[in-house]
């Protein structure tokens, strides 16, 4: 049987996504080496069903019961709208000084009764988590978490171990141990995994060959003065990778935890000589030297700050999204778009994988996409042209589908209807990220009859059904004050629960297919395509499949 053809970008997930659909694979115009995020979306799964009579008629009630609910699914989307504001506005921020971060740290071990192990797990969480939002494990395995002896370090032993988890190949290098029982724990747990450790002198001079990011936990916020060996040293081997970097295709990246080694923790880079991070991970709020930092990917980590410490010190901390431990506060950086691309990884799609009728290749695939918890799989482009052929395009949402086509929802008002009523044909098409797949659908549409948009109505939401009656859609308005008066005013109306009359204005379009496309993302762009067309053979119609070129 097919199985799902999920990116291999997809199946590095954090613990609490289901799965991490990205733009990455990109170079940026800001480091040769710094991809764009590996995750810029995440959806969870939640089981339900489809609405009733999605399927059409023919549909079996086990096929409907094994899908989640779409309004479900879709409230995840609040988490990306916050991030967005996030970044909108990183100047809002605070920022602490050495005194206060120090003081922070005593209430939240003193009063506020957390203890060292619990921050230090929560910090060293999401430094990893930090790390794998940007980096994937599929390009960034070799990981070498260089660890100092105080509580920074040990940020840096507990990152290493979650980033083992989450598929990554990472060394330590732990030149200065502690003989505390908290951080003995933490090797014990590191060698427990197999993870290398690794002496100064074990490791190349030139670190470029064999790692792809470098986790710099040597020194926190408590740290002054000029570092001791054998820390000067490794952080000179941190700063001739950057000279490299001019030369290198590809250097390995550097990701610091809290204060990048070796800077004033509120001055920053003084000397102007220190180390240039691509990534600070800030835990729990950033310091006043961040203001300082230049690299790609400024993250916050250390979700644990009480209302009585934000209070206290006044801080605008932004929130994070979801369940994440982790969130970006830095600008993003600019995007080389010609950069941007995905090798897609699938299952082959083969002819004798496929249904015989395009409707149940569909229904399996639009299966697919729901359990892979894709957000709107039923969102569609839909085309249409005007009777001088002038081509325009729309995304709806498919709100049915079976033997007869594919059914959705407008207004009998709108360009869109306009086009329709001049040129009765459309295209629509399908697109499935993180399971490379597309589905182009093409062929004559019909309004669906009076009572089947009269049934669909009824089942809206009434705020959705006193929104088409408002909206005289693609018509011009003089603000959007127009539109939420006239919503307030029917809301008013209709407050006592009767029914909302469904205008006759809105309704339902079936397009019946004619030719369908079903599109697999392959290696080297040689892509599965396989076409279904309706051919006339001794008096009937029946579905050819036809392999065409990518
Ligand atoms: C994901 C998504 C789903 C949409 N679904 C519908 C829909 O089902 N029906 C609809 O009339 N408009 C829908 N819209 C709005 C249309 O894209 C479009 O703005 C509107 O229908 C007016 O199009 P027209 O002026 O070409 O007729 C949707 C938009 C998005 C982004």
């Amino acid at each position: 049987m097919l199985t799902c053809g999920i990116k291999r970008r997809a199946m590095t997930r954090l613990p609490f996504t289901k799965f991490l659909i990205n733009v990455s694979n990109a170079n940026h115009t800001c480091s040769q080496s710094s991809p764009l995020p590996a995750k810029s979306f995440c959806f969870f799964r939640n089981v339900s069903s489809l609405p009733a009579g999605f399927w059409g008629s023919r549909s079996s009630s086990a096929t409907r019961d094994s899908f989640w609910r779409f309004g479900e699914v879709r409230g995840m989307a609040s988490m990306v709208v916050s991030s967005l504001q996030n970044l909108q506005n990183p100047d809002s921020l605070s920022y602490l000084t050495q005194k206060e971060a120090a003081e922070i740290d005593e209430i939240l071990m003193g009063p506020l009764g957390f203890s060292v192990d619990q921050l230090m797990e929560l910090a060293g969480l999401s430094v990893a988590t930090s790390i794998a939002e940007v980096y994937k494990s599929s390009d960034y395995s070799r990981v070498l978490a260089i660890c100092g002896p105080g509580n920074n370090g040990g940020d840096g032993l507990v990152a290493a171990r979650h980033l083992h988890h989450f598929g990554y190949k990472p060394s330590v290098c732990y030149p200065k141990r502690t003989s505390k029982a908290l951080y003995t724990g933490l090797v014990t747990q590191l060698e427990s995994l197999y993870i290398p450790f690794l002496s100064v002198d074990d490791l190349p001079v030139d670190l470029s060959n064999d790692f792809d990011i470098l986790v710099d936990a040597m020194f926190g916020f408590s740290f002054h003065g000029t570092p001791r060996p054998p820390f000067d040293d490794l952080i000179q081997r941190l700063l001739s990778l950057q000279s490299h970097d001019q030369t290198r295709q590809r250097s390995p990246v550097i990701v610091s935890v809290d204060i990048p080694s070796g800077w004033h923790v509120e001055e920053g880079d003084v000397s102007g000589e220190g180390i240039k991070p691509d990534m600070l991970v800030s835990l729990t709020a950033p310091k006043l030297c961040a203001k300082k930092f230049c690299g790609c990917h400024h993250f916050l980590g250390g979700r644990f700050v009480p209302p009585s410490i934000a209070d206290k010190y006044k801080l605008c901390l932004p929130p994070y999204p979801g369940t994440s431990m982790c969130v970006r506060i830095g600008k993003l950086p600019s995007i080389d778009i010609s950069s941007l691309r995905e090798n897609y990884i699938s299952p082959a799609f083969l002819e004798d994988h496929v249904e015989p009728d395009p409707i149940d290749q569909f229904q399996k695939w639009f299966g697919d996409a729901v359990a892979a918890g894709l957000r709107e799989p039923n969102a569609m482009a839909l085309s249409t042209a005007n009777k001088d052929g002038k081509l325009s395009s729309r995304m709806v949402l498919l709100k049915g589908v079976d033997k007869e086509g594919f059914v959705w929802y407008t207004n009998y008002g709108s360009r869109k209807a306009r086009e329709l009523s001049e040129n009765p044909r459309a295209s629509l098409l399908f697109y499935w990220d993180g399971l490379n797949r597309q589905v182009r659908v093409e062929g004559p549409v019909q309004k669906v009859s009076d009572e089947e948009s009269e049934n669909y109505f009824h089942s809206r939401p009434r705020g959705s059904q006193i929104g088409a009656i408002v909206s005289k859609q693609s018509t011009v308005v003089p603000g959007r004050h127009v539109l939420h008066q006239e919503y307030e005013e029917l809301e008013a109306k209709f407050s006592d629960g009767s029914l909302i009359p469904k205008p006759k204005h809105w309704g339902g379009y079936r397009l019946k297919p004619e030719v369908v496309e079903f599109w697999q993302g392959q290696q080297s762009r040689l892509h599965d395509r396989l076409q279904y067309s309706l051919k006339e053979v001794d008096g009937k119609q029946i579905w050819k499949i036809e392999r065409l070129a990518p």
